[in-house]
């Protein structure tokens, strides 16, 4: 008989069920299904039943208590960089004293700083540090991430870390998808033939990367003083010859018209989204390219934080990632990401919670197996102590309410 867990006594279960599957919901629940007084059976790694303690299962392999916990689906991390050499604080503290950090790009900093690092790391540090940030994340309740390559900047070192990132899938608990992000700064050796770099990806690395199977997305840093919208296209259209679907990093400091040529060439996602016009709210319901927000970029940078509430309302479903890297955002902590959704974003809680799941998951085109606790899904699960409901997780800011994490029905965190 297969492996069987039953978690029994779950004060609050959220399933996140009905909201469809790898394309993110049509809408934005405010309030997510949920079920009190639950208990779920996980059977072979995949959510078998779920139902109320009334009627519950008797038998099970293993059987935990849950003693009033809530559970809910793991994050699904649909963006980081958390493949990098080195943490870059000195920056942090530039910018306190009056530095933005545009101006530390330009000066050579940033990007090119950690690409620099990058360049020097031997393949075995790299994966031992982005090994011990995977194994972060887990713990707060992490349970399928994407990871970018963009560090690199040289054909070598993007190939280092696309392979980084690939022996990291392998060997990883949870499942990770890889992002060719070779556009990502311009090197300064390029900085008087940016042309002569957009070829290098394209006509260099974007082939050696594809045949080696090192990456399931493309994407592109589209924003002044990085690439432009036509490099972007050209570069997304490249891709998608090697089959790889696009995810972009745009309309962070500024809207240059990059959504909708993403929306119109099928783009996964559209990543960032500070600056949003009206008019590219309402593209992107033209299409099915998912708006994916990253809070904790504007909170340790400045900036404008995303207008979650306008997209919402306009009829969007969003999708919410960490952005874990050493510039913008170190930090890949989903629930303090759904606490600034909330309250800079104008999220409810409910909504911020499917935007870290199921949709996270759509993002990474992983919605048909994760993202909801509906049977026939990985049992990828959080439990976390007894709480008043699903708001106090974004609620309480400050409290690691992760208590235990399990992954396909085993726990992996305790
Ligand atoms: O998503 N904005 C572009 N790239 C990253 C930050 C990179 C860095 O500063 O190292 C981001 O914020
Ligand atoms: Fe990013």
């Amino acid at each position: 008989m297969a492996r069987s867990l039953l978690i029994t006594n779950i004060g609050h279960l959220l399933m996140a069920e009905g909201i469809p599957g790898d394309r993110a919901a049509g809408r934005q629940l405010s309030q997510l299904p949920l079920q009190e007084n639950a208990w779920l059976l996980a059977e072979g790694g995949l959510v078998k039943a779920t139902g109320e303690m009334s009627a519950c299962p008797s038998r099970a392999t293993e059987v935990v208590d849950a003693n009033g916990g809530m559970v809910l689906p793991t994050w699904c991390d649909s963006h980081t960089h958390l493949v990098f050499a080195q943490s870059r604080e000195h920056e942090f503290v530039d910018r306190i004293k009056g530095l933005s950090y545009e101006e530390i790009a330009r000066r050579g900093g940033g990007i090119l700083n950690s690409a620099g690092k990058l360049q020097a790391a031997s393949e075995a540090s790299l994966f031992k540090a982005a090994w011990e940030r995977l194994e972060e994340v887990i713990g707060y309740g992490t349970g399928a991430v994407e990871i970018k390559s963009g560090y690199g900047l040289s054909v070598e070192a993007e190939l280092k870390m696309l392979r980084v990132i690939r022996a990291l899938a392998e060997q990883s608990p949870i499942p990770i998808k890889a992002t060719f992000l070779g556009a990502h700064a311009l090197p300064l050796p390029y900085r008087d033939n940016r042309e002569a770099y957009v070829r290098l990806v394209i006509d260099e690395m974007l082939p050696l990367i594809a045949g080696e199977g090192l990456a399931d997305y493309i994407d592109v840093f589209c924003e002044k003083g990085f690439y432009s919208v036509d490099e972007t296209v050209r570069i997304i259209e490249a891709g998608a010859k090697y089959g790889l679907k696009a995810k972009v990093h745009t309309n962070q400091f500024n809207s240059l018209g990059c959504i909708e040529a993403c929306v119109d060439r099928g783009a996964v996602s559209v990543d960032h989204l500070e600056v949003v016009t009206d008019a590219e709210v309402e593209y992107l319901k033209t299409g099915n390219t998912i708006p994916t927000l990253l809070p904790s970029a504007p909170f340790f940078i400045g900036g404008h934080y995303q207008p979650a509430r306008r997209m919402i309302d306009a009829g969007l479903p969003v999708a919410l990632a960490s952005d874990y890297n050493p510039g913008s955002t170190p930090s890949g902590k989903m629930q303090f990401v759904l606490s600034l959704a909330c309250l800079k974003c104008g999220m409810l809680p409910g909504e911020a919670i499917q935007a870290a799941t199921i949709n996270g998951a759509s993002a990474m085109e992983l919605g048909q197996e994760l993202g909801s606790l509906v049977p026939g899904k990985r049992a990828s699960f959080i439990l976390t102590p007894s709480v008043p409901g699903p708001e106090y997780l974004p609620y309480a800011f400050g409290s690691d309410l992760v208590q235990r994490v399990y992954i396909d029905g085993q726990l992996k965190v305790d």
